[in-house]
């Protein structure tokens, strides 16, 4: 009994001593909740403002914004062409790049009649070094080109510098679309609201444009863009290491 007394007269003391640390740490906690909230809010917000909000209104009038012509590259499969024939269906015209000249001209042709724009092609292979930059560069001399797609650093880069020239450069950086790429992956292609065509997905990443300068371009995409953020990244890096290796055994699966 006297070692209980004592133990609680000590347990007593030592709570007493440390009442201000407590307080102080709690001070902290309270802090780093309040602030982690306001960002789980403000990120909810964003996603809601960047692709739900638009969509309510009539859409944004791009060649006002932008100019007439749009330059899409790997513009004759998936995302590319998704992405060309959503910017033709708003009246800009459409300067396609890809390697292949017979699909260009396909795909071209095809956008031109459907939605009576204008195209042009630009046959180029981006992995074959600096020499195709200048028939591209010769090709979109005279073009008052608006839009232009590139990867996210580099992007975001370009959106800095040529903004004050009109030139509005996005970064999208989406998640898995239904695409050749993703083709092999029966799961994948089983959940269209985790993994859009490339029709749905273009058509809610243009509706982002000039309202995000960097977007995962789709609603789902950026819920689980924002589950990343909140998660350890060795954490999803292992999960999209799982997903990115099966889809690679099953392409290679289905080639051999
Ligand atoms: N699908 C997804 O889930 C997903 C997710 C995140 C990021 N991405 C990225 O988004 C991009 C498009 O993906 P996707 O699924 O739409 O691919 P896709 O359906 O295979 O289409 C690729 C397009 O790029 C062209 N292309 C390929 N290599 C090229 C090169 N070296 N130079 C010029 N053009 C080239 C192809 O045309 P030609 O063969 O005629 O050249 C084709 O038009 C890729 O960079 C991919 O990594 C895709």
């Amino acid at each position: 009994m006297a070692a209980v007394d004592s133990f609680y007269l000590l347990y007593r003391e030592i709570a007493r001593s440390c009442n201000c640390y407590m307080e102080a740490l709690a001070l902290v906690g309270a802090w780093y909740t309040a602030r982690k909230s306001i960002t789980v809010i403000c990120d909810f917000y964003s996603l809601i403002r960047l692709h739900f909000i638009p969509r309510l209104g009539s859409r944004a009038d791009l060649i006002k914004q932008y100019g007439r012509w749009a330059v899409v590259s790997g513009a004759t499969d998936g995302i590319g062409k998704a992405y060309a024939e959503e910017l033709a269906s708003r009246g800009l015209n459409i300067i396609l790049i890809s390697r292949n000249e017979e699909k260009l001209q396909v795909v071209a042709k095809d956008i031109a009649d459907t939605y009576k724009v204008e195209t042009d092609i630009i046959v180029a292979d981006f992995s074959s070094g600096r020499e195709i930059y200048l028939p591209i560069r010769e090709a979109l001399k005279d073009k008052d080109v608006g839009i232009l797609a590139y990867l996210d650093h580099f992007s975001r880069a370009l959106q800095y510098e040529y903004a004050s020239k009109g030139i509005f450069v996005q970064s999208l950086i989406p998640f898995y679309v239904a695409t050749s790429m993703t083709a092999p992956s029966n799961f994948l292609h089983r959940c269209s609201w985790l993994v859009p065509s490339p029709k749905v997905y273009a058509h809610h990443a243009v509706s982002t444009l000039g309202i995000s300068k960097r977007t995962t371009g789709y609603w789902s995409h950026s819920i689980q863009f924002l589950f990343a953020q909140y998660m350890p990244e060795w954490l999803w890096v292992w999960g999209a290491n799982i997903l990115n290796r099966s889809l690679r055994k099953e392409a290679l699966s289905c080639t051999a």
